[in-house]
């Protein structure tokens, strides 16, 4: 079968070159796998959201760490005591899951304030470093959301709801496992066997691309092992080859120690990955709206959240910087998103809703940010300059540095505030910069950022 198809190939491409795409095929190397261009609805989403979901969402304290900060060598006390003091003795951790109830889920729900956000891609965790699945896995028996817990599909459920709301579907998937046998018994020899990779990793994964089609596969859980260990190259060249979303799939940077940053169709590097300069490679600023958590915590406290301005610069600063912004929320174990990152999530949606032009499908400029202050960044699109503005100026003039050539270059040169476009706004040139006067803080519609769209004369 594979022969044929790729004497086909091989035929068309004499005759029509339209098809040498498609008939491309990638060898399990990294440097064939590096060759294959970024598909382009990534690189133009510019914002998605993470979901950190599972039987951690049920204890909903400290992180979704949990159960290796409360069971491996170096137990956390503060959890062990936390533990011993509200559960009976020899409590477990997989006890936890027949209260993970998700009896308020709705996918709808979740999908459609997903889109309010302005967020243009979905990535839910499939299964974390505890080994729970959220779909029937044939690999994962009575650690899955349908066996225990909701005895739901829940990645059917929210797979469907983010497509019906025109979402692009993704999924994390942990390779490795904490505690699961097979995998401490690879470890235990350094890795010379595969058991764990290819009985439980590889399975799960090629089950997952082909039932539930992800356009996104976000790996994590590979540092402990190389990517031979894994067969991430074979895993990879199947992806793109031959799977049922060879077209459209893109994948991040962990398939096994040293791999991160390296190779991949974007980095992620390190969690919260945000350079601040112009990156080479297509990246991903993955970062949580709970600075101190991925998975849902009742005892967080106002603070610990990232207000709306926060996640706002954070989007600014990434996407001048050619990244894309991943920004997680963990919803409670009964399946409900919570009014504080519901609150979050609209407050991106509103900014953007007026601002998107400056963020949707645009590419870094020339230069990312000003340097005497670092609350202006640019971006680029159709031949107009965005500029960023994350603070209000107190006398109501923005200053701009790395621009000011436009305006030097043509008196034609115009200037307007995103939301506000009838109104030019006036500028002046400096020996070294650009002042350009705003119209009053009171009439401008959005109350955290603001944009300046610069066109060329
Ligand atoms: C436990 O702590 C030691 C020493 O700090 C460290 O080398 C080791 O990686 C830690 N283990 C885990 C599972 O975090
Ligand atoms: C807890 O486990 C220990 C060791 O297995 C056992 O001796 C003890 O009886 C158990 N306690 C309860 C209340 O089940
Ligand atoms: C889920 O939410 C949607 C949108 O709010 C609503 O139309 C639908 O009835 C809800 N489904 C259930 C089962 O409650
Ligand atoms: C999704 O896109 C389709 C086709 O463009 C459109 O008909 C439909 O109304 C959109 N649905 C939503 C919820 O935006
Ligand atoms: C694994 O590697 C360590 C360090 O190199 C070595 O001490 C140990 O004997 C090795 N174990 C096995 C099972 O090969
Ligand atoms: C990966 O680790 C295995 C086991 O230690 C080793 O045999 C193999 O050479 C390593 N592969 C790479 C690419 O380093
Ligand atoms: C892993 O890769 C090896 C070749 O390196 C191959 O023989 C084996 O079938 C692969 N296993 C899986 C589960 O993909
Ligand atoms: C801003 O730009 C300068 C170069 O003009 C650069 O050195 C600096 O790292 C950038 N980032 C910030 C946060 O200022
Ligand atoms: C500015 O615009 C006017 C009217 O459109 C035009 O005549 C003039 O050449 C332009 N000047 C420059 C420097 O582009």
């Amino acid at each position: 079968m594979k022969i044929e198809l790729l004497l086909l190939c091989g035929l068309l491409f004499a005759f029509i070159n339209v098809f040498e795409v498609r008939c491309e095929k990638f060898e399990p190397t990294w440097d064939s796998l590096d060759s294959r261009p970024l598909p382009s609805w990534y690189d133009k989403a510019k914002f998605g959201i993470f979901i950190h979901w599972g039987v951690f969402s049920v204890p909903s304290i400290s992180s979704e760490w949990l159960w290796s900060d409360w069971k491996s060598e170096n137990e956390t006390q503060e959890i062990s005591d936390y533990i011993e003091k509200n559960f009976p003795p020899n409590f477990t951790y997989q006890e936890f899951a027949k209260d993970f109830t998700a009896e308020f889920f709705n996918a709808t729900q979740w999908a459609n304030l997903f889109a309010k956000s302005g967020a243009k891609y979905v990535v839910l965790t499939s299964k974390h470093h505890e080994g729970f699945t959220l779909w029937p896995s044939k690999y994962s028996f009575s650690w899955n959301a349908k066996d225990i817990g909701p005895h739901r599909d829940i990645i059917d459920e929210l797979g469907t709801a983010v497509r019906q709301a025109n979402l692009t579907f993704g999924l994390y998937h942990s390779l490795y496992e904490w505690f699961h046998p097979i995998y401490l018994s690879d470890r235990a020899n350094n890795f010379t066997t595969q058991d764990f990779a290819k009985a439980k990793a590889l399975p799960e994964l090629y089950e997952l691309v082909e039932q539930y089609k992800p356009s996104i596969l976000w790996s994590d859980g590979d540092w402990e092992a190389n990517y031979t260990y894994w067969n991430s190259t074979e895993f990879l060249a199947w992806l793109y080859n031959e799977s049922p979303v060879g077209d459209e799939v893109v994948v991040n940077d962990r398939w096994g120690a040293d791999i991160p940053c390296n190779h991949g169709d974007f980095y992620t590097c390190t969690d919260r990955y945000d350079p601040g300069v112009l990156q080479a490679h297509k990246w991903e600023n993955a970062m949580t709206i709970d600075k101190k958590s991925w998975g849902f915590r009742r005892n967080a406290v106002l603070d610990d959240y990232l207000t709306a301005n926060e996640l706002i610069t954070t989007l600014a600063r990434t996407v001048s910087c050619g990244g894309n912004l991943l920004v997680n929320v963990g919803p409670t174990k009964d399946g409900v998103i919570n009014p504080i990152y519901e609150e979050r999530l609209t407050q991106l949606g509103d900014w953007l809703s007026i601002n998107g032009e400056a963020i949707y499908e645009t590419s870094p400029w020339t230069a990312q940010n000003d340097s005497y202050n670092g609350n202006i960044w640019y971006t680029y699109a159709n031949n107009n300059v965005y500029a960023l503005v994350l603070e209000w100026p107190s006398d109501d003039t923005v200053t701009l540095q790395s621009s000011r050539q436009i305006f030097e270059a043509s008196a034609n040169t115009s200037v307007v505030l995103l939301g506000n476009e009838d109104t030019k706004l006036e500028w002046s040139l400096t020996t070294s910069q650009v002042q350009i006067k705003l119209p009053s803080k009171a009439i401008v519609k959005n109350p955290t950022a603001w944009v300046l769209k610069i066109i060329s004369g």
